[in-house]
């Protein structure tokens, strides 16, 4: 469903972050980007939003072919949700209309300032039911604990209607109980709907348990790109390089302990 052609990403300065990359996301699989601090998950998220704009090749999308033009770029940015590490929330305002900020892309900013219809309210009550959050819709965003922030942000992209996820380490800063909650609704909510997520993470615990395939970024090269059972330990050393592999093996019994 979204595809990147030839895409390549160079920073002002001369950082080559993404090397020339063409991958295709499929519709209802959830993608892991996986690689250590600096390989270019985040620059290759960026670009599929055109958060950053690409200095090669493109991001072509079913429907909507090539994003070579602002028309096209809005509407795809109008499916696409994005989730981040933290501070995607409002504080001082409500869950709900956290929720509902989600239809911000669907009427403009001078139309979202006049109530909202009922359907869409309805629609934003149903996705913070989906996320397990009904019940704290008038709560402020901030009197929630990190966990249930981003389940907001999940039941914001639902309510936008997006038909693509992309979030940059949604889990960084959660518990392992919190992160579990929030990878399992974010893959429950892509088979049940066939949406599309790409998703950055740090653990291959989590990458293993919950990625249906994991994309390898080093140096802002793919070294891997295959089902999470596909990856051994030569894999990680290839990913993360020879010493991280002891750090990691190193979380892995200490999360099996
Ligand atoms: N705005 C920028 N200007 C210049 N260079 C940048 C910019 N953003 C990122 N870079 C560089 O591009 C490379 C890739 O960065 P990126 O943020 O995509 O990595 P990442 O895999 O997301 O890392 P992390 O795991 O730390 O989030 C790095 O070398 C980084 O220093
Ligand atoms: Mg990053």
């Amino acid at each position: 469903m979204i595809q990147t052609d030839q895409l390549a990403m160079t920073y002002d300065g001369g950082v080559e972050a993404l090397q020339t990359t063409s991958l295709a996301f499929k519709q209802g699989e959830v993608t892991v980007l996986l690689g250590p601090s600096g390989a270019g998950k985040s620059t290759l998220l960026h670009c599929l939003n055109h958060l950053r704009k690409p200095t090669h090749g493109a991001v072509v999308v079913d429907g909507l072919g090539r994003l070579n033009h602002t028309g096209r770029v809005r509407r795809h940015r109008r499916n696409t949700a994005m989730i981040f590490q933290q501070h995607q929330l409002l504080p001082r305002v409500s869950v709900l209309r956290n929720t509902l900020l989600g239809r911000l892309g669907h009427h403009g900013l001078w139309r979202s300032l006049w109530p909202l219809p009922a359907s869409e309210r309805r629609l934003a009550l149903d996705s913070l039911a989906r996320v397990g959050l009904a019940d704290k819709a008038l709560m402020r965003a901030d009197q929630l604990s990190g966990g249930q922030q981003q389940r907001v942000g999940i039941a914001r992209a639902l309510t936008q209607q997006a038909e693509l996820i992309l979030a940059d380490e949604p889990v960084a800063s959660l518990d392992p109980s919190a992160s579990r909650q929030v990878l399992s609704l974010l893959r429950g909510i892509c088979r049940e709907r066939g949406l599309t997520a790409v998703i950055s993470l740090h653990q291959v615990e989590y990458t293993r348990e919950f990625a249906d395939r994991v994309v390898g970024l080093a140096g802002g090269a793919v070294v891997f790109d295959d089902r999470p059972d596909a990856i051994t330990d030569d894999v990680l050393r290839h990913v993360y390089g020879d010493e991280a592999v002891g750090e990691l093996a190193t979380d892995h019994e200490a999360a099996a302990a």
